[in-house]
Formats: structure tokens, C-alpha cells, sequence
């Protein structure tokens, strides 16, 4: 489904991406994990058409990317939630979601998405009316990632979900990501919490200093201490 390839990536002179390579298969959960500064948050944003200059191929569903500014790409089917949520406090939950459905390329009725979005988030469902500043830290994040599902992506990439957020939120967190792709939706999923993050993903890469050091299926590299030890510790 999202094919990259030789995917580097610059910021102004800093060379950050040297030549990655990943794949993700429709109805996978993929993991992407690595040390601080490895260039994951870049790949990403590569992906979107939010990093630097960017060469190389990404294709989705076939369609190559980079050349294809940021909104295109969101309305040929891909999420993305950033590291920073940009939930815009002051507004509540509700029209939270209605900036979702602006910037959405689908024109459904807002009720229906409301309500969509109401029974995957029940947690949200009872605070449509709340400010969205008022709500936790994982709260929030729930609300970036429903604001994301508003437009239906095929794929959703995250950026660190479960950073700073009380554990049992990453837990409803992670049953709520198991549960949308279930339903059919791909997600590519960035984490420093390995164990959690391999735990519920398809399959690995680690990623080191601008490349993929290392790929394989989820369940084999949860078992590799080695690896995890070289790549992995923050
Ligand atoms: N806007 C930017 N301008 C210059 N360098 C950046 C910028 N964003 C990130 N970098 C650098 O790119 C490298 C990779 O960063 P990043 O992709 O955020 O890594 P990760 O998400 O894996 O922690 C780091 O060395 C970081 O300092
Ligand atoms: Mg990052």
C-alpha cells in the first residue's frame, strides 16, 4: 500500500534521510522505532510532504507522492497525527472535529460524522461540548486521532502517541488502534514504548541515524534483546 524508496531527506544543508526503505501492507499495524534523533518524526513528514526537500520514490496504492503537495496526499487516504496534537484549545471537542471535516476532501453531513466518531471514541462522545484545553494530555491525543479519522484514511501514521499520557490511556490507546485495523484501517505507528508498540504491530523496522538498520516480524524482534538494546534505548 505505502511503498518507500531511497527515500532521503534534507533540512536546509543537514542531510537527515539517507536511503530508506519500508513498506506497508494494507491491513498491517507497522512499526517504525529507533533512538531519538534517528529520523523517524522525518520520515514521516516526508511521507506528508512536510520535510525538507525529500528524493527517492514513496508511492501509495501506486500513486508516487512527492511530487504531490501536503493536502493531495491527505485526499488520496492518508492520516497523519503529529507529534505536537494541534488540538486548537478554546474550541470544544466538537468543533474539533468540524476543523477535521473542513480540511476533509469527503463532504458527509456533520451529525453522521459526529456520531461516527462518537461510538469509536466513546470517551469523547460524553465531552462534544467540552473545551478541548479542559481535557488530559491523553484525551487530547485521542482527539488528534479522531480529528485524523474524520476524513476516513486508508492510512493513519502516528508520531509517539503515547508520549507523556497515563498509562491506562496508552492501553485504551493501543485497544483502540487493534480495533481500527480491524476495521480495515493500515496504520504506521512511530513509538518509543517498544514493548507496547511491538506488541500489537504486524511487523518492525528500526531505523538509525537516516536508514532502516533493521526489519522483520514484530513477535521476532519483541524476542531480540540484542537489538533492542543497540537501537532502541532512548
Ligand atoms: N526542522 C529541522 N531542521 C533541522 N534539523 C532537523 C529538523 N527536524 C529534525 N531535525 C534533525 O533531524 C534528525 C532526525 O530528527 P527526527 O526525524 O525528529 O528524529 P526522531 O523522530 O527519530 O527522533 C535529528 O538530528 C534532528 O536534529
Ligand atoms: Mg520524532
Amino acid at each position: 500500500m505505502l511503498r518507500i524508496e531511497k527515500l532521503q531527506a534534507w533540512y536546509g544543508p543537514s542531510h537527515i534521510l539517507q536511503g530508506v526503505e519500508m513498506q506497508v501492507g494494507r491491513g498491517e499495524i507497522v512499526c517504525l522505532i529507533g533512538r531519538n534523533g534517528a529520523g523517524k518524526t522525518t520520515t514521516l513528514r516526508s511521507v506528508m510532504g512536510l520535510a525538507g526537500r525529500s528524493t527517492g520514490s514513496v508511492t501509495f496504492e501506486g500513486t508516487s507522492l512527492l511530487p504531490l503537495p501536503t493536502h493531495r496526499r491527505n485526499a488520496l487516504g492518508l492520516g497523519y497525527v503529529p507529534e505536537e496534537r494541534r488540538i486548537v484549545q478554546g474550541l470544544s471537542v466538537r468543533d474539533n472535529l468540524r476543523l477535521g471535516l473542513l480540511a476533509s476532501t469527503h463532504k458527509r453531513r456533520e451529525q453522521d460524522v459526529i456520531a461516527e466518531i462518537a461510538e469509536t471514541f466513546p470517551r469523547l462522545a460524553e465531552r462534544l461540548d467540552q473545551d478541548a484545553i479542559t481535557m488530559s494530555g491523553g484525551e487530547q491525543q485521542m482527539l488528534a486521532i479522531a480529528r485524523a479519522m474524520v476524513s476516513r484514511p486508508k492510512l493513519i501514521m502516528l508520531d509517539e502517541p503515547s508520549e507523556g499520557i497515563m498509562p491506562v490511556l496508552v492501553d485504551e490507546m493501543f485497544a483502540l488502534f487493534a480495533r481500527l485495523r480491524d476495521e480495515g484501517t493500515t496504520i504506521l505507528l512511530v513509538e518509543q514504548n517498544v514493548e507496547l508498540a511491538l506488541g500489537i504491530a504486524d511487523r518492525a523496522y528500526i531505523m538509525d541515524q537516516g536508514m532502516i538498520v533493521h526489519e522483520g516480524p514484530a513477535k521476532a524482534l519483541l524476542a531480540d534483546a540484542d537489538i533492542q538494546e543497540r537501537y532502541c534505548s532512548v
